[in-house]
């Protein structure tokens, strides 16, 4: 998206349009094990995204030819709801959400334990109901725990965070508005216990110090996400987060 409209001022008086200062998170809001039939669930809200991932598995993987002898797959799946967006989005499958569904299954392969369940997939379903910018983020956040809630083994779980640029100031999280119009977009993912990176996006036009400022934020956006992932699910479980 980031169209780069510069006829919008983004940012008065150091706030920004919904009254957050440009380093702040919208307000984020994670439930871990909220659906009877999946074996793992989470349901989040993300300012006024709201998204739930459900997950099965391990289980045998089809089509057979996408097995892999050694390891399992997983197999993420974003959708949109038709009444999640302004203009009734048409049902289904499109460019935009195979996109996020591969890089999505990347990132998590990244992190769950596949080689302990070989030939075997492992379905995480993320269903966006409500979107208002930062949805990737969002469903990656939630597929996370959803994962964790289905008892499937990992190395750690996955926070994910954007940063970008609106009125030439690098800030965290964009809302629509400052998706929309903003200058830039900068998705980011990570395991937390390494500091590896495993989702880094770019939409529209940074500086390399202003990458290095949107990284950072970004960096630290997601660690915030972490902390609010771990406490939904020592909710469920007990233990402290
Ligand atoms: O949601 P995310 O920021 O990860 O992805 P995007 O492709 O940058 O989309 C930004 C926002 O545009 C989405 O969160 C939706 O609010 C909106 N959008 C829409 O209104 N209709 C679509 N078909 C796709 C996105």
């Amino acid at each position: 998206m980031a169209g780069g409209n510069s006829d919008i001022e983004f940012i008065k008086k150091g706030k920004r349009l919904d009254g957050r200062k440009p380093d702040e998170l919208r307000e984020v809001r994670i439930e871990a094990g909220v659906l009877n039939r999946a074996d793992g669930s989470c349901y989040l809200e993300w300012g006024n995204n709201k998204v739930y991932a459900g997950v099965f598995g391990p289980i045998e993987c089809h089509p057979r030819h996408k097995q892999q002898q050694d390891r399992a797959i997983v197999q993420a799946r974003y959708t949109m709801a038709p009444f999640s967006v302004n203009d009734r989005k048409r049902p289904g499958y499109d460019r935009r959400s195979s996109e996020i569904s591969y890089i999505t299954s990347q990132a998590l392969e990244r992190v769950v334990m596949v080689e302990l369940f070989p030939r075997a997939a492992i379905r995480v379903d993320m269903q966006v109901v409500e979107a208002h910018a930062g949805t990737r983020c969002a469903a990656l956040t939630a597929a996370s725990v959803a994962l964790a809630d289905a008892g499937i083994p990992m190395r750690d779980i996955i926070p994910s965070c954007a940063a970008g640029k609106v009125s030439d100031t690098v800030v965290l999280d964009l809302n629509k508005e400052e998706d929309n119009y903003g200058q830039a977009d900068l998705p980011l993912a990570i395991v937390p216990s390494t500091g590896e990176v495993v989702l880094l996006q770019l939409d529209g036009h940074l500086t390399p110090d202003e990458f290095e400022q949107a990284f950072d934020l970004a960096y630290k956006g997601c660690m915030d996400l972490y902390d609010i992932q771990r406490a939904a699910l020592a909710n469920r479980y007990g233990g402290s987060a």
